[in-house]
């Protein structure tokens, strides 16, 4: 799909300070790293990685990490998500999972997302990966 939302600077920007994302990652279990760059409605761009634990299912994605690095870096209560973009150290199709998809969801409703798919590069919205979010 071709989307408008960010211009194409925008986008290869983000793929960019994903990829750098991706050597911070902590992933000594799957060893599979990942980077996401999230672009906010301010225009800035905050980074994240995947951060692994013993205790499996306490790991983190590179998503959601990146969205809790942007909260941090500008306002819960305003801060939009304009787009993210994720690398994987494996360069295989990587979306992002249903957990990060609602948090993205949450942050912005109308929010891009770039990712590997299984034809290659892939723009979607995240109402497409996520038809009927949750809300309260
Ligand atoms: N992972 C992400 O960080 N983002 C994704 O979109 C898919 C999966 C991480 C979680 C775990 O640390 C590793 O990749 C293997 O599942």
């Amino acid at each position: 799909m071709n989307l408008s939302t960010v211009t194409e600077s925008e986008r290869q920007k983000l793929i960019q300070v994903a990829t750098q994302a991706v050597s911070k990652a902590y992933a000594p279990y799957s060893q599979f790293r990942v980077g996401a760059a999230v672009l906010t409605e301010t225009g800035k761009i905050f980074a994240g990685c995947n951060v692994e634990n013993a205790s499996y299912g306490l790991s983190m994605c590179a998503e959601r990490n990146a969205i809790a690095n942007a909260i941090m870096g500008e306002r819960s209560d305003t801060i939009r998500v304009r787009a993210i973009a994720i690398v994987n150290s494996q360069n295989v199709p990587c979306s992002p999972c249903g957990a990060c998809r609602q948090v993205i969801w949450e942050f912005g409703q109308e929010a891009q997302v770039i990712f590997l798919g299984k034809q290659g590069w892939q723009d979607s919205t995240i109402e497409e990966l996520l038809p009927e979010g949750f809300s309260l």
